[in-house]
């Protein structure tokens, strides 16, 4: 499409200039040859002008010279009878050829912006997201808490998760009580309307394939499996934490020991680390082990595994916003006792879940909700407010709007029909087994 396109165009600009050539020549050889003429007539006049000049005989004038003048005639209109409609045939192609122009100019300069602004804490952008940013916590009272590494959310599948409108509302306002800042005007950030809708035009180009989506669900049971296994083991986890502690210590005062120096009680107590490290990394990856095995019959233990699933750094699971301190894994800080260890489902920027049964009388309609996420400003459940922008995503569809946010521009495969035989992020089977395990939180479901 887009070489036929360019050829068309470059067909049509050929013949434009073909023509344009011609006229100018046809114009230049008139002026000349009057301006010859006009010379010889400087002085001559009585015997030139025009009335007096002799001229061809009847015979002369109405063969050769009729001819040559409506031979000529015909020819020229004959061309301009051929180029024109040639030119508006040609309009179409070019005028698509512009489109297409301009959305890859859109496309390329969003990719510019989210170079600039997004790939230091999101990756790029049809990866697995997940390079932490520096963040520092605070508690309520804004006391200072922990200096945390908070893992931001791969955005290779956020038009599964969101529609057009529900993800520039996340750039206007950002997250608040995150990394996230807000970019757009309404939240006070520095782009501009259009800017933001040329890195969601770039985003939107970048997105994960369906089957791409499925299998990174699946991938990253294994990392929960893990985290479950050190969350259910808390000590254990904390014993292999605080003995990677003592390692780098070691190693650090090893690397640092003079050229020459005995060295050898330091390394007897590195072997001394690693002698217990080894084991409680085993132990803890076996118990993963029979936790996914569990996982395969036991649709509670599997709701789990995919509620904290940790793939495309969290985007695909529940816990990053429903868990408070998932996403820096406050586990990973026994020492501070202002992070206590993790709670699955105890709440941060999405309500805390324990209890939930109230909210939705019967699973199925839990299922629909998790299904289709919330939208702005309509209530769900039996007293959802249904306000702020839409934030729970919609796990069970694909959720990108065919027309979206006004940019006509952006058309073909591009945005235009993105849901198009997507499935969404989590299938039928994966929300009844979240469903199952969230009602095992509590409340009297
Ligand atoms: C300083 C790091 C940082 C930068 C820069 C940043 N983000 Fe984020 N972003 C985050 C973090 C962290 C989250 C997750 C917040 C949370 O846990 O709720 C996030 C969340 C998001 C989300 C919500 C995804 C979801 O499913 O919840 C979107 C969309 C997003 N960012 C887009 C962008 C875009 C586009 C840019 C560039 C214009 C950008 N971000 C720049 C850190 C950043
Ligand atoms: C990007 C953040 C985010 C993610 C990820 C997320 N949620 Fe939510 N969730 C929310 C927000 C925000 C609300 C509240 C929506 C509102 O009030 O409009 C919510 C509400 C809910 C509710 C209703 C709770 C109540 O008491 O009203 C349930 C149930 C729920 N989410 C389940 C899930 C499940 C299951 C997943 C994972 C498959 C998930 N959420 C992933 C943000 C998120």
């Amino acid at each position: 499409m887009e070489t036929a396109t360019l050829i068309a165009a470059n067909t049509q600009r050929q013949i434009g200039y073909v023509i344009v050539g011609i006229v100018l020549i046809a114009m230049a050889t008139y002026w000349l040859f009057n301006w010859i003429e006009g010379r010889n007539e400087a002085g001559s006049e009585i015997e030139l002008a025009a009335n007096r000049k002799p001229h061809m005989s009847d015979e002369e004038m109405e063969t050769k010279r009729l001819d040559l003048s409506l031979t000529s005639g015909l020819v020229t209109l004959t061309i301009i009878a051929i180029a024109l409609p040639l030119y508006w045939l040609g309009e179409p192609g070019r005028h698509s050829g512009l489109v297409e122009f301009t959305d890859d100019q859109f496309v390329r300069q969003g990719e510019e912006i989210y170079a600039e602004n997004c790939a230091q804490c999101h990756g790029s952008a049809n990866g697995d997201g997940g390079l932490a940013a520096d963040f520092s916590l605070v508690d309520g009272s804004g006391v200072y808490v922990e200096q945390v590494q908070w893992q931001a959310p791969s955005l290779a599948a956020v038009l599964d998760r969101y529609s057009y409108d529900e993800f520039k509302y996340i750039l206007n306002y950002g997250r608040q009580n995150s990394p996230m800042p807000a970019w757009g005007g309404p939240g006070g950030g520095p782009m501009t309307d259009q800017q933001l809708d040329k890195v969601i035009a770039y985003i939107a180009h970048e997105q994960k394939s369906s089957e791409e989506i499925a299998k990174g669900v699946l991938d990253g049971l294994n990392g929960a499996a893990l985290a479950k296994a050190r969350g259910d083991n808390y000590d254990l986890y904390t014993r292999q934490l605080q003995l990677e502690a003592e390692l780098s210590e070691v190693q650090h005062d090893i690397d640092d020991a003079p050229e020459g120096a005995d060295t050898s009680a330091l390394e007897a107590a590195k072997t001394a680390i690693l002698d217990e490290h080894g084991p409680i990394v085993d132990e803890l990856a076996a118990l993963a082990d029979e936790i996914l095995v569990m996982s395969e019959s036991d649709s509670v233990v599997l709701g789990e595994l995919l509620f904290n699933n940790p793939a495309a750094a969290g985007a695909y699971g529940c816990a990053r916003c429903h868990s408070a301190g998932w996403s820096y894994n406050a586990n990973a800080f026994p020492e501070n006792p202002l992070l206590p260890q993790i709670e699955n489902g105890s709440g941060g920027f999405g309500p805390g879940l324990i209890g939930v049964a109230d909210q939705f009388e019967t699973a199925a309609s839990m299922e629909g909700f998790i299904v289709t996420g919330t939208k702005d400003g309509v209530a769900y459940g039996r007293f959802g407010q249904g306000d702020g922008g839409g934030q729970m995503p919609g796990f069970g569809a694909c959720w990108a709007e065919d027309n979206p946010l006004d940019f006509p521009r952006i058309q073909g495969d591009r945005i235009a029909g993105h849901c198009e035989g997507r499935s969404g992020i989590l299938t039928t089977d994966q929300i009844a087994a979240i469903v199952a395990y969230e009602r095992s939180l509590g409340g009297e479901g």
